[in-house]
């Protein structure tokens, strides 16, 4: 802090350690001081923390990630007083972004989920958090849901729910990272979160790659460092998943034909996740249509083979 210091502006969820602060004593400490405090609860959505019960000045969320909820928009949210709320409106107005009304519809549509995408991600999420603490290949999970984890007593008691993302260090460093990634048949390998896809991602190479190796160093995100933002696939094929990508093999293949199989084991393990279990989706139904086509191209080529060399006589 210096004496120019006006806001104090911090995560209800760290990304990616997903550490919990002494939120209601950080909101104290700002007010004693005279200092706005802004609180990104995008990690913890409503349903886990409410901020401005525990005095916090105003709430921003990425509304791009849990509030909406398919990965298919982008939007922000801002919560406060009235004032507080119109300053920033003000400014925005100005600035000039704004939402399409297709966007807007979209996000209303995903908030009215909220409630049950939120509670199974963050059921998921232990769940995977606990078979990778026990994985020989993982040194170490962190997750406010076990009580290994650094603030588990905390979280238990300031949070109303579990967390729907960990970060895992596997003990062969990047390299293990990396092939781990190229193996996962159903996460995809990208940044963002909160949608129905599972997503895995190195923080040190994305969203912290702008911090110096010895700052990373210091907030504890090792190079190795795995975040996983839980979707709504089936628990247990993620982790099966997880175990078959975190043994020592060689890397599988990769390219359009291995991305077109993770879109139908992904919407599989959405069926299963939801009672459903083995139904030809769509997407199956037409890549055995199409492999359907290819045969009867063959077989009708074959046929007309011995007339086109008789023709040709
Ligand atoms: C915690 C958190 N807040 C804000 C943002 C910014 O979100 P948006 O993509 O909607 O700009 C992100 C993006 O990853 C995030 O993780």
């Amino acid at each position: 802090m210096t004496p120019r210091t006006r806001l104090f502006y911090l995560e209800s969820m760290t990304n990616p350690l997903v550490r919990i602060g002494d939120l209601p004593a950080v909101a104290e400490f700002a007010r004693e001081r005279n200092l706005v405090s802004v609180i990104d609860n995008t990690f913890a959505t409503p349903l886990a923390f409410r901020p401005l019960r525990h005095g916090f000045d105003l709430v921003v969320h990425s509304a791009t990630k849990y509030l909406n909820g398919h990965s298919d928009l982008i939007a922000g949210a801002l919560m406060g007083t009235a004032a507080r709320v119109r300053e920033a409106k003000h400014m925005l107005d100005h600035l000039g972004g704004s939402l399409d009304p297709h966007a807007c519809f979209l996000l209303q549509r995903g908030l009215k989920t909220l409630g049950v995408r939120f509670r199974q991600q963050c059921a998921t999420a232990l769940q995977i958090a606990q078979f990778l603490e026990k994985h020989r290949a993982v040194e170490r999970v962190n997750h406010p849901g076990l009580p290994s984890h650094r603030k588990h007593g905390r979280a238990r008691r300031s949070s109303r729910s579990s967390a729907p993302c960990s970060a895992s260090s596997p003990r062969a460093g990047v390299a293990a990272a990396e092939r781990m990634f190229s193996r996962l048949k159903l996460p995809l390998h990208a940044p963002s979160l909160g949608g129905p896809e599972t997503l895995v991602t190195r923080p040190a190479a994305s969203s912290h790659s702008g911090l110096s190796p010895e700052d990373r160093a210091r907030i504890g995100i090792t190079d190795a460092l795995v975040r996983v933002s839980v979707g709504l696939e089936a628990p247990e094929d993620l982790i099966e998943d997880f175990d078959q990508a975190a043994q020592l093999a060689p890397a599988a293949a990769g390219g359009l034909g291995a991305m077109l199989g993770k879109q139908s084991l992904h919407r599989r393990s959405l069926l299963r996740s939801q009672g459903g279990d083995v139904v030809l989706d769509r997407h199956d139904q037409l890549l055995a249509a199409a492999k359907s086509v290819r045969h009867g191209q063959q077989r009708l080529r074959r046929l007309h083979q011995p007339l086109g060399r008789a023709g040709g006589r």
